[in-house]
């Protein structure tokens, strides 16, 4: 009985659902928002001041508060404030963290509005403060007093956006990763050029940007970069740049120089694009954009080489290449574009002397090597894992269904292009992994291609959808757990959430669903949880 008082009285809607929550009866009013304090015995360093400031922001939305008084040296106790108390092991800045414990943190908050976090850096206080944000619903908040000790399951879980189909501006990228934090997400994987663009400014071969770019500032800079990478870490999300070759590189063949190093393939379009693996010109040009590449994203951790779709057929329409694999020993295509691979990471460990790791999109039946330090990005169906099963390499999971956000809208031309997946369809998919499998799962992205998004479009095919993959990567097993019309009244928080601080999201369901919740999203979703209902029927009785 007592249990499924618990369980009726857990009022706090937080997404993602916390490890490890216990809370008391009480409530209290936040009756003086613009008093809140941020205190800590230590002094806060810049990019901490920047974060709290950011949640300032969101913690005080409607209200136009001061910051500076906010920073307090010394613990003052103001009645109907939020008065935080910030113990932080590491004040270092990152720029990504590589095991969930860095994320991890504890907070304790009392019926006095008494807030102590403790966290082991700034990535695991911006999971802490927005755990806060997400209690303090209608200036108060409610059970108690509340601790909290949490720590998400995967350390990697992102959101990819293109930039290279149609231009997304620096701004909504910023937005973007607002967007992502206040869903817990961390990782944002920018596939920043394609066949029909490259839009940042390289400083050799500026003419590809110029060139294949869709208007005249519709392009990145370093310093735009450099602006994005910061914004990102001080509210802990690590940026992944992605440049795709040997195969989506038609834009960088578009200037006349360049043209001989690009295979045209012959489709009607003239739209598609491969490097020849086999000219000199081509590693040259490939030196001096993974140079800038290098520099520019300096601070992070991981680069993504694509390396997906290399067409056959395409390669077949240039004899010279024949000729090359015959006098090289080469005996078909997919050694040829292991050639590539080669020379592309000799380039990138031996002459840039890159730490960065590598991350490859898999290849059907996974033909290409991928050393043991590279990372597989997984675009199949979890239950086809068993296919890379032996590996013990890293992977990011992206099943195609239902984490490309793209499908059930057409494709570029306006025909038809998959089957849109459901926010449904996101809910019930889970990390699920092979039996044996000898790979290390990293996390889950859900990917946004461009052909039909832009700024228009960008926060309805995002989310709810990438908060519900957000909520299984932190918490997976709880879920499995927890009633349905519950996740709903969460989701739908999160929904509130992100359309009050302008996030034009998809709706999940119509108003009148919201207001009834119990009404419409009432079946339990895991059968466990179906035989527990009928014990406490059976019990009650
Ligand atoms: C391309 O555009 C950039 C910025 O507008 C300019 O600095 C650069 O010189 C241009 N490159 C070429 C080859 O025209």
């Amino acid at each position: 009985m007592i249990f499924i008082q618990l369980l009726l009285l857990a009022v706090n809607a937080i997404m993602p659902i916390p490890i490890s929550i216990s809370q008391g009866y009480q409530t209290a009013r936040i009756s003086r928002i613009c008093e809140v304090k941020f205190f800590s015995t230590q002094e806060f360093p810049d990019h901490i001041v920047k974060l709290l400031l950011h949640y300032h922001e969101l913690i005080t939305y409607d209200e136009d508060c001061d910051f500076e008084e906010s920073i307090q040296n010394t613990n003052i106790k103001i009645e109907g404030a939020l008065k935080f108390e910030i113990s932080i092991k590491n004040q270092e800045q990152l720029y990504w963290v590589t095991s969930t414990n860095e994320e991890a943190y504890e907070l304790q908050i009392d019926e006095n509005l008494n807030v102590k976090i403790q966290a082991n850096n700034h990535w695991g206080l911006a999971r802490a403060l927005d755990t806060v944000n997400q209690l303090a619903i209608n200036n108060e908040i409610q059970n108690l007093p509340i601790y909290i000790s949490d720590e998400p399951q995967y350390v990697h879980r992102g959101i990819m956006i293109d930039t290279a189909r149609n231009f997304l501006p620096v701004k909504l990228i910023k937005r973007t990763i607002d967007a992502l934090v206040i869903n817990k997400l961390n990782v944002l994987h920018w596939h920043i050029t394609d066949d029909e663009s490259f839009p940042l400014l390289l400083s050799k071969y500026s003419q590809i940007t110029n060139n294949s770019k869709f208007w005249k500032d519709g392009f990145f800079t370093k310093q735009d970069v450099q602006e994005i990478i910061e914004y990102a870490s001080i509210r802990a999300v690590q940026i992944i740049p992605e440049v795709d070759t040997p195969a989506h590189v038609h834009s960088w063949g578009i200037s006349p120089d360049l043209q001989s190093i690009v295979i045209t393939c012959d489709t009607n379009i003239k739209q598609y694009g491969q490097l020849d693996p086999t000219l000199d010109q081509t590693y040259e040009v490939l030196t001096s954009i993974l140079q800038d590449i290098d520099d520019m994203f300096h601070k992070v951790q991981f680069i993504h080489f694509g390396g997906d779709e290399a067409s056959i057929q395409c390669f077949e329409q240039k004899p010279s290449i024949k000729e090359f694999m015959t006098q090289n020993g080469i005996s078909n295509y997919f050694d040829l574009q292991a050639y590539y691979r080669k020379k592309q990471k000799d380039i990138w460990k031996n002459q840039i002397k890159s730490q960065k790791k590598i991350i490859y999109w898999y290849n059907k039946k996974d033909q290409l090597p991928a050393d043991q330090d590279d990372i597989i990005q997984w675009w199949g169906l979890s239950s086809q894992l068993n296919e890379v099963k032996g590996r013990s390499n890293q992977f990011i999971l992206s099943d195609y269904h239902p984490l490309y956000l793209d499908t059930g809208v057409g494709n570029a031309f306006g025909d038809r292009y998959d089957k849109y997946q459901g926010w449904k369809d996101v809910y019930k998919w889970n990390p699920s992994i092979p039996h044996n499998f000898q790979g290390t799962i990293l996390g889950g992205e859900s990917l946004l291609w461009g052909e039909t998004n832009n700024q228009n479009t960008h926060f309805q095919k995002l989310f709810l959808r990438s908060s519900i993959l957000a909520d299984t990567l932190w918490n997976p097993d709880q879920k499995q757990d927890e009633l349905f019309p519950k996740f709903a009244k969460r989701l739908s928080d999160m929904e509130d959430r992100m359309n009050k601080y302008d996030f034009p999201v998809s709706p999940f369901t119509h108003s009148y669903c919201k207001r009834q919740l119990d009404l419409c999203f009432p079946e339990s979703y895991s059968t466990k949880l179906k035989l527990f209902f009928m014990f406490v029927i059976v019990y009650l009785i």
